[in-house]
């Protein structure tokens, strides 16, 4: 037993988690202190802990914490040590620094409380005592004030805890499986007025969401870095600004398998033993919420996730298009230059038609010139050519000038016009949608009646229809804008980004294009 328990308290962060991903730039860590720190509490870290401590409190050349943008995220399973660990983080950093000020938030009232128990037991050591001046629990308000100015406060999100702070410099999100988008923005701007040195640090903690939780935040942040992951291990240099640690088991591990548990829990069985895990299984229902919780398993149908439903797209699908109207072209380029994709956009009496006209990958440079060409002979019968991207915008329109094709028929689509043309789209589709819906209600014989969007219902529209299955809404600040991006690893946004564009070009442009209005809209 001594052995084993050796073995496994030495087992370092790499060998227990199932993926690591760890920021850019990292030159130092903060952890040392806060490990001696808690040493003179009374605590002792396992390995894998300390690993984890090291990466989560790394630092950059500049001094700040390298996960100070991005944060930390935390996969793990039940009764492995996320309280453990991150609370005696928080109170070392609490005692080391003065005036710190830390928000510890769980979904439910019963964890937060839970948690904010544990630290007053920690508190009431001997060797902790002196640095704490109160420990107030007066009408739901819970916290552990320190004597040099720092403070712990805890609550729950469910009773709205969390909001209307300023100038908090950490924040803690436990069962952040369990946290929108918006809840996570009104929370975070908080920290935008700390003054720690080394930056805000938020840390979300929680287990694999069941597929009911308002989960987008969560889920967001592993599948971004699941792609860091990816990416560096196509040997590419990436900039990465996040921690994000995950442990599991097999994903199709047998619920019972107790090497699985040991897969899945590096404290078990020497910090957690057996009777507690016998325990949490008899208290999680049926083994699909053990897996998750207590295994850490992701259910493999939420990788990927979609803004537009599929009954949504198909119901605003025709399968032939009108053929008069004003066209218009979008081309949208791939964070990192190496995708595109080109649509058209028709503006006709009803509304307007989109189709995805082409979509390239790979080396996209030596295809540009020849897409300019493409573009440069239809020019005259278009009202606009949007494009959007940086990574191509830019040298695509120097082509197009290159070529004689008017400014005033050329865009560079601005950030704003693009998050714009993104949220319109989706409005457009499900109203049309919905429209679609009223009208089939209505006259079983005439199905569709006009629509106000509609996008080609064919074989050849193949990759757009790919890409809206696999793009979801990414908010972009806190004014409630978005972008769309790829929800799965090998997904591509930009037709949906193109088809959008094209949209928004179509719907936007009062310029009549000179030539022929009449011609038959062919978009090839
Ligand atoms: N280094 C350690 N020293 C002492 N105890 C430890 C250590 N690491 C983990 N433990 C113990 O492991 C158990 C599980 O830890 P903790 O309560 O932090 O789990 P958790 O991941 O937050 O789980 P839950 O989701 O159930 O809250 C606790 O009893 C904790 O004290
Ligand atoms: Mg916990």
């Amino acid at each position: 037993m001594p052995q084993s328990l050796t073995k496994r308290s030495t087992r370092k962060l790499s060998e227990v988690a199932r993926h690591v991903v760890i920021p850019s730039g990292i030159v130092t860590s903060g952890w040392a202190p806060v490990e001696e720190r808690c040493r003179e509490f009374g605590d002792e870290f396992d390995e894998w802990q300390r690993g984890a401590g090291k990466v989560m409190l790394a630092k950059r050349e500049n001094g700040e914490y390298a996960a100070t943008v991005g944060g930390i995220t935390l996969s793990i399973p039940r009764q492995v040590a996320k309280t453990f660990l991150v609370l005696r983080i928080v109170v070392a950093l609490c005692t080391l620094f003065p005036n710190m000020t830390v928000l510890w938030s769980a979904h439910r009232t019963r964890t937060a409380s839970k948690t904010f128990g544990t630290l007053r037991g920690m508190v009431g050591r001997k060797a902790v005592a002196p640095y704490v001046k109160s420990v107030r629990s007066v009408n739901g308000e819970q916290e552990v004030h320190f004597t040099n100015g720092s403070v712990i406060m805890f609550g729950a999100r469910e009773q709205g805890f969390g909001r209307g702070f300023d100038e908090i410099d950490i924040e803690v999100f436990d069962e952040a499986q369990i946290l929108t988008e918006k809840a996570l923005e009104d929370m975070v701007a908080a920290t935008n007025q700390s003054r720690f040195p080394a930056g805000a640090l938020l840390f979300f903690m929680g287990t694999p969401p069941r597929p009911v939780d308002p989960s987008e935040a969560f889920k967001a942040r592993r599948r971004e870095a699941l792609e860091t992951e990816a990416a560096v291990r196509r040997g590419e240099v990436v900039e990465s600004d996040a921690v994000y640690i995950e442990c599991s088991a097999d994903p199709d591990a047998d619920p019972d398998d107790r090497e699985q548990w040991a897969v899945a829990n590096p404290s078990y069985p020497h910090r957690t033993p057996l009777r507690s895990m016998l325990r949490l299984r008899k208290n999680l229902p049926g083994d699909a919420s053990w897996k998750r919780e207590a295994l850490g398993i992701w259910d493999s149908d939420q990788e990927g996730s979609r803004a537009i439903a599929e009954h949504e797209w198909s119901a605003t699908g025709i399968e032939s298009a009108p053929s008069e109207g004003i066209r218009s072209f979008a081309v949208a380029f791939s964070f990192d230059g190496t995708r595109l994709a080109l649509s058209g956009g028709l503006k006709h009496d009803d509304g307007i038609h989109v189709e995805l006209i082409d979509a390239a990958e790979g080396d996209i440079a030596s295809g540009l010139s020849a897409l300019a060409d493409w573009l440069a002979e239809r020019w005259r019968h278009v009202a606009l050519i949007v494009l959007s991207g940086a990574a191509g915008a830019p040298v695509l329109a120097q082509l197009l000038k290159d070529r004689k094709v008017p400014d005033v028929v050329v865009k560079i689509a601005t950030t704003t016009e693009y998050m714009q043309s993104c949220s319109m789209t989706l409005d457009a589709v499900r109203d049309s949608a919905a429209a679609a819906k009223r009208n089939a209600d209505v006259d079983r014989t005439d199905a569709l009646g006009p629509l106000a969007f509609t996008h080609l219902a064919a074989e050849g529209q193949a990759q757009l229809d790919a890409s809206v299955g696999v793009c979801d809404k990414k908010q972009r600040g806190t004014a409630g804008a978005w972008a769309w991006a790829a929800t799965v690893p090998e997904g591509d946004e930009t037709p949906t980004e193109s088809m959008s564009l094209a949209y928004w070009a179509a719907k936007t442009t009062r310029r009549k294009p000179r030539g022929d209005q009449q011609r038959r809209a062919v978009f090839l």
